[in-house]
């Protein structure tokens, strides 16, 4: 009998995937969790958590706030334990996963992304790492992220930088707290960005009514989870509409396959998952199982081709 093809299958800025789900770097342990069970049976890709030059202790407490029902806010502030740990603790054991491992890195310039992605290219765990997530777009540190993020120059220097020196794919991950997403999103491809990884978490506050204060110490956090996604729906719907063929991989908000179907016509080519990980970490494996009944029911011979269907 000849093999039934996948139709969850898709390749995206010369990278093959077993299925369109990814995890949001930062809210998913990935090694831990392949473990319990494996990973590369429902997911497509494993995205790091972001880690800087030198380790970073973050914010201090307390950094999430429960939104009921919406999802969170997160002031965790960037803690990591640097590049040089993460490519030689962490990254095996993430490609023990089977599944091509995304590295998502900040810093404070253009120089230091350079300086980072020379060092990770030219580590003997480099070869272990697919693409790199340049992540633009953190709202919860003093310097870099979102300031880095809000600017078409930066954003444009900031891929010059990284694409210049390296072969694979670099998708930039873009904040929502802009007045103009689709033109910072140009930049980023002016830049060489192989993709736009859309959106980082909205900008909130929560305010503590018997202390009269915010709770968050510094004021402001990222919500992210369940509410986001229209938020996240829009930035996808405004970018694939200007940029046609320049992937996506749309997050934010996401909580089942039909959200991720959402996402998917509205422009994404793959998505991430975040602030759901916390509640059902195996939710993977049911987003998975839907969306492949889902090509079945609807006769779609391969998901990719649902790309940006609804903009008709
Ligand atoms: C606790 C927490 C930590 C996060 N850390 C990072 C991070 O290190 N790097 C990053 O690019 N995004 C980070 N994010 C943002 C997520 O990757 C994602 O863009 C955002 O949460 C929206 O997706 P979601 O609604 O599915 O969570 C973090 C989000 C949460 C909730």
């Amino acid at each position: 009998m000849p093999a039934i093809a996948n139709p969850l299958a898709l390749s995206v800025a010369g990278l093959n995937f077993a299925n369109p789900l990814l995890n949001a770097s930062g809210a998913f342990n990935a090694a831990f969790f392949n473990q319990l069970y494996p990973l590369k049976e429902n997911m497509g890709g494993i995205v790091t958590k972001t880690v800087t030059q030198n380790p970073q202790a973050g914010n201090p407490q307390p950094r999430t706030v429960e939104l009921a029902g919406i999802g969170m806010l997160n002031s965790i502030g960037l803690q990591n334990p640097g590049l040089a740990y993460t490519l030689a603790q962490e990254i095996p054991d993430l490609k023990a996963t089977g599944l091509p491992v995304i590295l998502s890195i900040s810093a404070h310039s253009s120089l230091e992304f350079a300086q980072m992605t020379e060092l990770a290219l030219n580590h003997p765990n480099g070869k272990l790492i697919e693409a790199i997530e340049l992540n633009l777009s953190c709202p919860n540190v003093a310097k870099g992220g979102i300031h880095f993020g809000s600017a078409n120059d930066s954003v444009k220097e900031a891929l010059l930088a990284v694409t210049s020196i390296c072969a694979k794919p670099v998708f930039a991950k873009l904040t929502p707290n802009v007045s103009d997403i689709v033109s910072i999103g140009g930049a980023a491809i002016e830049g060489g960005a192989a993709g736009l990884t859309a959106i980082n978490t909205v900008l909130g506050v929560a305010i503590d009514i018997r202390r009269k204060k915010p709770i968050m110490p510094r004021v402001s956090a990222g919500y992210s989870g369940p509410g986001i996604k229209p938020i996240a729906l829009h930035a996808i719907w405004q970018l694939h509409k200007h940029f046609p063929q320049t992937p996506i991989i749309g997050v934010g908000g996401i909580s089942s396959a039909e959200d991720v179907l959402e996402f998917i016509m509205a422009g994404a080519s793959l998505v991430q998952v975040g602030t759901l990980c916390f509640r059902h970490p195996m939710i993977f494996q049911e987003i998975t199982e839907t969306l492949s009944r889902f090509c079945a029911d609807e006769q779609v011979a391969t998901i990719s081709a649902l790309t940006g269907c609804a903009h008709g």
